[in-house]
């Protein structure tokens, strides 16, 4: 007899353990380095356009197709459209779980690296020296990525997500505050009018530049989860009685005001003492010491709270990424889950090993970017956008507009024909001239 398939206990559960995917390094770490990188302003216009234009419809899509299919991502499309061209957007989810994790891992590592450096009193001195010393020796970055692996893989062996979804509850609130109480003291801090500037006043001029859509656009997919199928495993757990649109409203302004308030932490400051704002993924691990060095008396401990914070926010995300690539190799090759998250997850951490070390320990480039750069562009910027564009393919063209409208909760609503339009021309379009220039450009 077949078990009956677990549902959320409620509406809540679900959209936080959506949001426990979503926000992560994606929207402190990866948002500040992308958006220093891409210019500010110019980089923000296209990435909050991308979220409503091609990362809502997208959301929809992907829970959509969990919905009906009540399974995970490889199993649906071999569910509901089996022997198809469709069944690779499954195994493209699979790869960018895998990949996304490896260098995950890296940056979970640091934060982990930072919590105790707080702990043991703090950054003392120049904080990009400190920065560059740490990430540029052989076996220390390693060690906490090791760590940070070995934690992300006990979750998932030992199946105490729901801990870590309890946790979730308060975690999320917190790190909110925080960030809105460093927010506030960062503006103060003299930088202010400029980064205004910088974040809020458009150069339309940078709007000519393909890199930028290429990294606004792998940046709306990255931090929403989008692309892989992480959602759409998610929707399926959903009780028919819950309503679709407003879950992923909810998730997605959620997830963006995380991020624009990150951007307000950190380009105040970094305007403030005169920060590199494209010197790339060490961006925010100079910025935020320099924030806390500054923060009389607190700074230490305001250092300790805020790394557990993202420490913990990369946590839920680490598992979720992981939790695809085991859940695909018990049923691809029917091992044990203890056998499963071992493996994989320590053959994960060896792949993220030449990310680690390319940040000053050995010069490992590919197309011109260090190690780590380029499988964060490679996962991020490529694989998501385009296995969103399959899933949205899939969702609008092989799927009557009614079944879209039907499985999306969206009979009702006012603005139905718009999204149609938008999922089935706008997004798809969108992605694969941003894609196609992107690649050229790169
Ligand atoms: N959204 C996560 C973040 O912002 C990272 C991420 C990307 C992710 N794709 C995912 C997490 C898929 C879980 C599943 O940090």
């Amino acid at each position: 007899m077949k078990k009956e398939r677990e549902q959320w206990g409620s509406r809540w559960g679900f959209i936080l353990a959506a949001m426990g995917s979503a926000v992560g390094l994606g929207n402190i770490w990866r948002f500040s380095y992308a958006m220093g990188a891409g210019g500010g302003s110019t980089f923000l216009i296209i990435y909050l356009l991308s979220v409503l234009i091609i990362g809502f419809p997208v959301m929809l899509i992907e829970f959509a197709i969990g919905r009906r299919a009540q399974t995970d991502a490889i199993d649906a499309f071999k569910k509901l459209a089996p022997k198809s061209f469709w069944v690779v957007a499954g195994g493209m989810g699979v790869l960018a779980a895998f990949i996304i994790l490896s260098f995950y891992g890296v940056i979970g590592g640091w934060s982990l690296k930072y919590i105790f450096t707080y702990i043991t009193g703090g950054v003392s001195g120049d904080t990009e020296t400190y920065f560059n010393g740490f990430v540029g020796s052989t076996i220390e970055p390693i060690g906490w990525q090791f760590l940070f692996m070995g934690i992300t893989i006990a979750i998932v062996m030992l199946g105490v997500q729901k801990g870590i979804e309890a946790s979730s509850k308060w975690m999320m609130p917190i790190l909110s505050i925080l960030l809105i109480l460093l927010a506030i003291y960062s503006l103060t801090l003299g930088g202010a009018s400029e980064a205004m500037t910088f974040m809020f006043h458009p150069d339309w001029s940078a709007f000519s530049d393909p890199s930028v859509y290429f990294a606004a656009v792998g940046q709306a997919f990255f931090t929403l989860s989008l692309g892989m199928g992480i959602m759409l495993t998610y929707g399926s757990y959903l009780s028919p009685k819950e309503k679709l649109p407003s879950s992923a409203v909810y998730i997605i302004i959620l997830d963006t005001l995380f991020a624009v308030i990150a951007g307000l932490v950190v380009f105040p400051a970094l305007f403030a003492f005169d920060i590199d704002p494209t010197q790339g993924p060490g961006l925010v691990f100079v910025v935020l010491p320099t924030i806390f060095q500054n923060i009389s008396g607190l700074g230490a401990i305001v250092g300790v709270a805020f790394f557990i914070l993202l420490a913990l926010a990369a946590l839920s995300s680490a598992i979720s990424l992981l939790e695809v690539t085991v859940s695909y190799l018990i049923r691809r090759l029917g091992v044990s889950r203890k056998f499963a998250t071992i493996g994989i997850g320590f053959v994960i951490f060896l792949v993220g090993v030449p990310s680690s070390l390319s940040n000053g320990a050995v010069t490992i480039k590919v197309f011109g970017d260090p190690f780590l750069d380029f499988m964060d562009k490679f996962s991020g910027n490529l694989l998501l956008p385009l296995g969103g564009l399959i899933i949205t393919l899939y969702g609008t063209w092989s799927w009557k507009s009614n079944e879209l409208l039907e499985y999306a909760d969206l009979q009702d609503a006012f603005y139905a024909p718009a999204l149609l339009f938008f999922a089935k021309f706008v997004a798809p379009i969108a992605i694969l001239i941003i894609l196609i220039f992107g690649m050229l450009n790169w």
